[in-house]
């Protein structure tokens, strides 16, 4: 196959091969690049391209390494001596074919780098070449180029080199590098970090690596647009004016100020619970927590459903404590190998509420029964929860429990025999309950935290060395984590409102017949079921649509179940919606990607089209929970509308900082920097209710073209 039809197979996937004509394909491929003369014009521009050029970068350092693990393995002299070669007196190394075919190599693994590293307009000049790195690594041919640079820098009149080439004398480490990454490549576990730039004042608008290009984000955990609430960003403003920005010291040292302090009282108070602690991100305090925990009780066994989140699986593993694994959220095999353990062995459950790839919810209350049951303690991970289950947003336990949570307000006292106080109970002894949680998703801000018994917590404060050996966060930061949970405990809305958008983006799925895996969360898996397919989906909705949505795959899912995970937020207008939509059916057409039909002619994948599992599952938050029967469901938003945000929460997170930063009032001061012709986005309104019309019996809001489905037939009044 020659060079330009084997590109032109790729027209259909790539966006950029796509869009060019196959005359200008020809142009590019056989001309030389002017000013990389080892590449084709062609090569020359795929460096540039998001998909080719991390691509282009690995092979670069694979052909230096490549030459260079050769010489370093093996003695070049010693091969030609075996081969009969005897190289004439003076001969240098491009008289050899060996050596020559390295260094045309290297040179274009130079070019490579070079080309990559180019800015338009920019002369060629790698920063370090590929020649001295290699050199470094011990490849002769590039010792011997790197050298001869070296010394025309001698002669040459300011040198200032920018890289010492050192000798390799022992271990290979680049190739070893090198290798690892080829395993990534080989088994499509390879990771592409896309430059994605939320902007503040354009949710859920961002700018990629270029500030003009801008494009939709569908997929990012900031699940209410939090990160850019006025008031959080107001708080934030005030405290760093006040306290700086970083924390100054360990918790233990200098690190441990008001701002944390008052943090964690909230946050004992959102789950009821006696204490809480906050660690500077949830994969350390998961990480952390069970690590230490594990280590701690003696003989120690760890239950954890197979879907679990690195973090958690790391802190078991850290442990040393034995792990056993139960089939995901599958209670009978749960309950089977709790069974084998003695009672009086201290048993840990780690599960998750919210698993995020796939939008299933754990069974809370029946593994608090188990546990109950066979003398277990149950940690668990409701951190793509809080913030959006329950009438504060305390998760999905205080979901299940909705109608007594409210009633109970901003009370401290747990609620006896609710699932959030049986959370983490350790048999019949005093109660131990344990919740983690994160400041970094809902809540919009980073961080992690636990929360449990006041023991518990210093038990984890004083041995775990993930919370005492680090900086902790931010005074500001702490401070924005804190307004957003008080703004979320105190406002429903936004939690109502995702909801109603989740389901409405899940209809015109359906409708469509695009495969999304059935769950009763907010998460929107839309199934591709090929790694390829998944990256190239996602490449296409990004280059031609304008829409971001990562695409997900193995290790993170299983091969074979590549999705694109969508996040729909209460600030998602509409229009938006609508287009989402549209543009992610146009592209399953295009690379032919297969629809629930096909799906379930195939038997079905990642319970999608299964023939005995469910097309569509009771969602979460019923019809009442989500304010569509009594009108209190805060309409979908329209292009060009503004977001609402709550005035009576924003006057309560603004009282809790009163003690520290004094008391404000008046307009709400989310930026401290006057942007020419920047609009505000968002307007502070008090809570409405629209007038209800009567649809079948039930009430829906009355609204026209507001994305709401008339009240489920189950719905309870
Ligand atoms: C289930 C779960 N736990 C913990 C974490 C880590 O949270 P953080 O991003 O706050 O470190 C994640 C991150 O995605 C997660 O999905």
């Amino acid at each position: 196959m020659d060079k330009l039809s084997s590109l032109t197979r790729f027209k259909k996937s790539c966006p950029y091969l796509g869009k060019t004509k196959t005359s200008t394909l020809r142009n590019l491929s056989t001309a030389s690049s002017p000013r990389f003369p080892s590449l084709s014009a062609l090569t020359e521009r795929a460096t540039k391209c998001p998909v080719m050029g991390p691509a282009l970068n690995v092979r670069s350092k694979e052909i230096v390494a490549g030459y260079a693990s050769v010489a370093a393995n093996v003695d070049v002299d010693k091969i030609h001596k075996e081969k009969g070669v005897f190289p004439p007196p003076g001969a240098t190394v491009a008289m050899c074919p060996h050596a020559s075919a390295a260094r045309a190599a290297a040179v274009m693994a130079d070019d490579l780098a070079a080309a990559a590293a180019a800015k338009k307009g920019s002369k060629a000049k790698p920063a370090v070449s590929e020649t001295e790195a290699a050199a470094a690594a011990g490849c002769p041919f590039h010792a011997k180029a790197a050298e001869d640079a070296r010394k025309a820098a001698a002669a040459a009149p300011a040198p200032v080199p920018s890289h010492k080439a050192k000798p390799h004398t022992g271990y290979n480490y680049e190739s070893f590098y090198v290798n690892e990454l080829e395993k990534k490549h080989q088994d499509s576990s390879y990771r592409y970090f896309n430059n994605i730039n939320r902007l503040a004042a354009k949710f859920p608008i961002a700018h990629t690596a270029s500030v003009k290009d801008e494009v939709e984000v569908w997929c990012a955990n900031d699940y209410l647009g939090m990160g850019n609430n006025p008031v959080v960003l107001e708080t934030m403003h005030r405290t760093l004016d006040k306290y700086g920005h970083g924390a100054g010291g360990t918790r233990n040292i200098a690190g441990n100020g008001a701002m944390h302090l008052s943090l964690e009282q909230e946050l004992a108070n959102l789950h009821r619970k006696e204490a809480a602690l906050v660690f500077s991100s949830c994969y350390v305090a998961n990480d952390a927590t069970l690590s230490t925990l594990g280590s701690k009780l003696p003989g120690c066994v760890y239950f954890s459903d197979t879907m679990n989140h690195a973090s958690m699986i790391q802190g078991m593993r850290h442990s040393g404590a034995k792990r056993v694994l139960f089939k995901h959220n599958d209670l009978e095999d749960l309950e089977s190998k709790l069974k084998q353990y003695p009672k009086e062995t201290p048993k840990i459950i780690a599960f998750e509420s919210v698993y995020s790839m796939c939008g299933s919810i754990g069974p809370i209350k029946e593994i608090c029964d188990l546990a109950e049951q066979y003398g277990a303690l149950t940690f668990l991970d409701e951190v793509h929860a809080v913030g959006l289950y329950g009438p504060r947003g305390a998760g999905v336990a205080e979901h299940l429990d909705y109608d007594a949570q409210a009633a109970a307000g901003d009370s401290p006292d747990p609620i006896k025999g609710s699932v959030m106080d049986r959370v983490d109970i350790i048999t019949d002894t005093s109660d131990r309950k344990t919740v983690i949680g994160t400041l970094g998703k809902a809540y919009g801000a980073v961080g992690g935290y636990i929360a449990g018994s006041v023991d518990f917590v210093d038990m984890i404060r004083s041995y775990a060395p993930g919370f005492i050996f680090t900086t902790s966060l931010p005074p500001a930061t702490v401070a924005g984590a804190h307004a957003s949970v008080v703004y979320q405990k105190s406002y429903v809305g936004d939690r109502q409102l995702k909801q109603v958008n989740v389901r409405e983006v899940k209809r015109r799925f359906a409708e469509l017949d695009i495969p999304v895996v059935p769950g009763p969360s907010h998460i929107i898996p839309v199934l591709v079921g090929d790694a390829a397919l998944a990256k190239a989906a996602s490449d296409k909705l990004l280059a031609e649509h304008d829409i971001y949505v990562q695409s997900i795959n193995y290790p993170t899912v299983a091969r074979g179940e590549e999705r694109l995970r969508i996040t729909v937020t209460p600030r998602h207008t509409l229009e938006q919606m609508k287009g989402l939509v549209s543009a992610v059916d146009q592209i399953f057409t295009e690379l032919g990607i297969n629809r629930l039909k096909d799906w379930k002619l195939a038997g079905g994948r990642a319970g999608v089209g299964l023939a005995d599992g469910v097309e569509d599952m009771e969602p979460m938050w019923n019809d009442k929970q989500v304010g569509l029967l009594d009108g209190t469901t805060p309409p979908t938003l329209r292009n060009g509308e503004k977001a609402i945000v709550d005035a009576d929460a924003v006057f309560k997170a603004r009282a809790v900082f009163n003690p520290l930063l004094g008391p404000i009032s008046g307009p709400l001061q989310a930026t401290r920097t006057v942007q020419a012709g920047r609009k505000e986005e968002m307007v502070v309104q008090t809570r409405q209710k629209l007038p209800l019309m009567k649809t079948g019996g039930a009430s829906v809001p009355l609204r026209e073209d507001i994305p709401v489905p008339p009240p489920s037939v189950t719905a309870s009044a």
